[in-house]
C-alpha cells in the first residue's frame, strides 16, 4: 500500500525460465520469492499462487487438501507443483516469512538454497528399548532430507555422536551426508567460488549461510610458462607425454594456493570449506581434471564431456574438508565454455525477455545473443591484439601500460593534443588492449586513419588534424603514430607508438567478433538497434570504453548507454552455483536451451569478414 493507504497495483514483470521448471522455481530464479519452509518439496503447503484460471491448471492431490474450491477454481494452486511448459500469469502473495538472499552478477537476487547444509540435532541417546541405529537416529531427526551416508561417515558417526553427548551437526552436500562434527558448527559453512582463467585465476571464499563474500583474492595461472592461450597449453601436451601431468600439478596448485590464501584471509579453517565451484574454458576445465584437451584443439573441436563429473576437491589438490566437493561448469563446446555458462548465469541472459548480447573479448572470443525467446552462441578467434600480443608496443594491462587515450586534434598553446590514462600514474611503458581499442577509435574520430585503417600521410595529417601531424613518424619502413615520447629528442623506435601493422591486427581482432556477433543477429533477423544491451565481460572487456567499442565496429552501433561493462562474470557465476542449487540447475539447463553456431562452416563468413574489416562510420 501506498503511504496514503490506497492499494498500489502489483509488480508485473516478464520473465522467462527454462521449460518444464516448476513455477516455486522458475520464481525463485529470478529472485522472486515465494514462502516455503520445506523448499519445494511438496510438503509445507506455504507455495500459494494464483495461476490464471484461463490456464486451466490440473488440481493435485495436495492443492485439495490446501484450498477451497471456489480458491481452486480461482487459479490458486501449490508453486512447487505446477510446471511451466508454456506461458503462465502467475500473481505471487506478499511473504510470511524473508527469505535470505544475496546480490549476485548483475543485479541479480539470488535466493540462498546452497547445496551445502548444516543441520545442528541433539538426539536421544540408544537405550534397550531405543536401539535404532545410529544413522536411522540421525536420519529420523532430519526427516525433510533423504540423507545417503557413505562408508566415511559411518567410520566416524558412533564415536563423534558419543563424545559430543549426542549433539552434533550433520554437513550435507545436496543429500549427501559428507560428515558429522561434534557440537554446533552450523555457522561455520563455507565454500570456494574459482574463476579459473587462462591467465589469471580468482578464488572467492563464501560464507554459503549468508551469502557474504569473506575474502576474495587472485593471482596469474601457473600454466603460464606453457604458453599464454588455450592453444599453446595444448599442443605443449601434445609434444610432450609429460606436459599433460604438469599442466595439471600446476592448475592445482594455483587453486591450492589460493584457497589457503582466502582462507588465511578470512580466518576460516580450511576443513570448513565443504565445496567448491569452478568456472573454466573447456581447456582449462580438461586440464584443471587430468583429461586430455588435444580433440579441443583439432578440428572437429570435440569434447571429452559437456559436463564434467563433480569429483572430491582433493582430486583437483585442495586441502579442504577431505569429503568437500568439486562442481566445474558445464560447457556448450570446445570454445564457448564453462566460463561463460557461469557469465550467462551471473547475467540472466536466459532469464530476460529484451535482446541482449554477451561479448567477452579475448583471444577466444565468446559471443552469446539472446532475443528473449532463443539463445545462439558463438567463439570467434580473435587472435593476442587485446591482450596486448602481436602490438609492436603491446602488454598485459598492467602497471605502465596506457589504457585510456584522449585526443584533441586542434589543441594549441600548452593544451595537450593526446591525453594518456596510464595504469599506476607511471611512466607510460606500452598499450594494452582497451588502450589499443581507444587509440584506433580517437585516430578514426579524428580522420588520422581512414575507414581502410590506413594511417594518413603527414600533409593529410596536416589538413586534418594540424595538432597531430608531428606524431607521425616512420620506424623501419612502416608508418607508426607516436602516443608518448620518453624525451624530447628520442628517436621513434624508442617511444610508445601505434603501427600501422598494429592497426591491422586489430581491425582482424575485431572483424572477426563483429563477424560473429552480425551473423548471429541475421540468424535471428535483428538489426543492430534491436539489441538493448550489450554485456562486455571478462578482464579485458570490462576496461573498454564503451564509446571506442562502437567506433571502430568492435559492438553494434548503438547509444552507449546501451552497453555495459559486465566484469567478472564468471566468477559470479561460480558464486551463484555455490549459494543456490536452482542456479545450479539453470546452469545445467543452458546446455539444452543455447544453440551453438559454428562460423567457420558458413558460406557466407569470408563475405561478411571481409566487410567488418573496415572503420565505415
Ligand atoms: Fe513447500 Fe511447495 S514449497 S509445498
Amino acid at each position: 500500500r501506498a503511504e496514503d493507504g490506497a492499494e498500489l497495483p502489483p509488480a508485473e514483470r516478464g520473465v522467462r525460465v527454462p521449460p518444464g521448471v516448476t513455477v516455486f522455481d522458475a520464481a525463485s530464479w529470478n529472485g522472486i520469492a515465494i514462502d516455503s519452509t520445506c523448499g519445494g518439496h511438496g510438503t509445507c503447503h506455504k507455495c500459494k499462487v494464483r495461476i490464471s484460471p484461463q490456464a486451466d491448471v490440473p488440481v493435485t492431490r495436495h492443492d485439495r487438501r490446501t484450498f477451497t474450491d471456489a480458491q481452486l477454481g480461482d487459479g490458486w494452486r501449490l508453486g512447487c507443483l505446477v510446471n511451466a511448459t508454456r506461458d503462465l500469469a502467475v500473481e505471487v502473495p506478499p511473504l510470511t516469512t524473508r527469505p535470505k538472499a544475496a546480490t549476485v552478477g548483475i543485479g541479480r537476487q539470488v535466493i540462498l538454497r546452497p547445496a551445502l547444509q548444516k543441520r545442528y540435532v541433539e538426539l536421544a541417546e540408544a537405550t534397550l528399548s531405543d536401539q535404532r541405529t545410529d544413522l536411522v537416529r540421525l536420519t529420523d531427526a532430519i526427516d525433510d532430507l533423504e540423507l545417503k551416508a557413505d562408508v566415511h561417515v559411518l567410520r566416524r558417526l558412533s564415536s563423534v555422536l558419543r563424545q559430543s553427548d549426542f549433539k552434533v551437526t550433520a554437513v550435507i552436500v545436496d543429500e549427501d551426508l559428507i560428515d558429522v562434527e561434534p557440537g554446533d558448527t552450523t555457522g561455520a559453512r563455507y565454500a570456494i567460488a574459482f574463476d579459473l582463467g587462462t591467465t589469471t585465476v580468482v578464488g572467492t571464499l563464501l560464507d554459503v549461510g549468508t551469502g557474504t563474500p569473506v575474502a576474495v583474492t587472485s593471482m596469474l595461472n601457473a600454466q603460464q610458462p606453457f604458453g599464454g592461450d588455450v592453444i599453446t597449453r595444448i599442443s605443449a601436451t601434445m609434444m610432450d607425454d609429460q606436459a599433460l601431468g604438469r599442466l595439471q600439478q600446476a592448475a592445482a596448485a594455483t587453486l591450492a594456493q589460493l584457497a589457503a590464501q582466502v582462507c588465511r584471509e578470512g580466518g576460516v579453517d580450511p576443513q570448513h570449506v565443504y565445496e567448491v565451484a569452478v568456472a573454466g574454458n573447456a581447456t582449462m576445465t580438461a586440464l584443471a581434471l587430468g583429461i586430455d584437451p588435444e580433440p579441443l584443439g583439432v578440428a572437429p573441436f570435440v569434447m571429452s564431456a559437456a559436463q564434467p563429473p563433480s569429483v572430491l576437491a582433493s582430486e583437483i589438490g585442495l586441502s579442504l574438508h577431505p569429503r568437500a566437493r568439486a562442481f566445474f561448469f558445464p560447457a556448450l563446446g570446445a570454445y564457448v565454455g564453462g566460463d561463460i555458462v557461469a557469465g550467462m548465469l551471473a547475467t540472466g541472459m536466459d532469464r530476460d525477455k529484451r535482446t541482449r548480447l554477451f561479448i567477452d573479448v579475448g583471444t577466444n572470443c565468446e559471443i552469446v545473443l539472446s532475443d528473449g525467446e532463443k539463445i545462439l552462441s558463438t567463439a570467434a578467434p580473435a587472435g593476442p591484439a587485446f591482450e596486448g600480443g602481436a602490438i609492436r608496443c603491446g602488454m598485459r594491462a598492467a602497471d605502465g601500460a596506457i589504457e585510456v587515450i584522449k585526443v584533441d586534434a586542434t589543441a594549441s598553446g600548452d593544451a595537450p593534443a593526446v591525453t594518456l590514462g596510464v595504469i599506476g600514474d607511471v611512466e607510460p611503458k606500452g598499450l594494452c588492449g582497451s588502450g589499443l581499442v581507444d587509440a584506433v577509435a580517437e585516430l578514426v574520430r579524428v580522420g588520422m586513419l581512414d575507414a581502410t585503417g590506413r594511417l594518413v600521410t603527414e600533409e593529410a595529417a596536416k589538413e586534418v588534424a594540424p595538432a597531430l601531424a608531428d606524431r607521425l613518424a616512420m620506424v623501419g619502413e612502416e608508418r607508426v603514430f607516436v602516443l608518448h615520447r620518453p624525451t624530447p629528442d628520442a628517436e621513434p623506435a624508442e617511444c610508445v607508438y601505434l603501427s600501422q601493422r598494429d592497426v591491422r591486427e586489430l581491425q582482424f581482432a575485431k572483424a572477426a567478433i563483429s563477424t560473429g556477433w552480425s551473423l548471429l543477429l541475421e540468424e535471428l533477423g535483428l538489426e543492430h538497434r534491436d539489441v538493448q544491451q550489450v554485456l562486455l565481460a571478462g578482464s579485458f572487456g570490462s576496461y573498454l570504453s564503451p564509446a571506442s567499442a562502437v567506433r571502430i565496429g568492435l559492438v553494434p552501433k548503438l547509444p552507449v548507454l546501451r552497453i555495459v561493462a559486465a566484469g567478472n562474470v564468471a566468477g559470479e557465476g561460480a558464486k551463484m552455483a555455490l549459494l543456490s542449487v536452482r542456479e545450479r540447475a539453470g546452469a545445467l539447463a543452458l546446455l539444452e536451451e543455447v544453440t551453438y553456431v559454428e562460423l567457420s562452416d558458413r558460406p557466407d563468413f569470408n563475405e561478411a569478414f571481409v566487410d567488418q574489416l573496415s572503420f565505415k562510420a
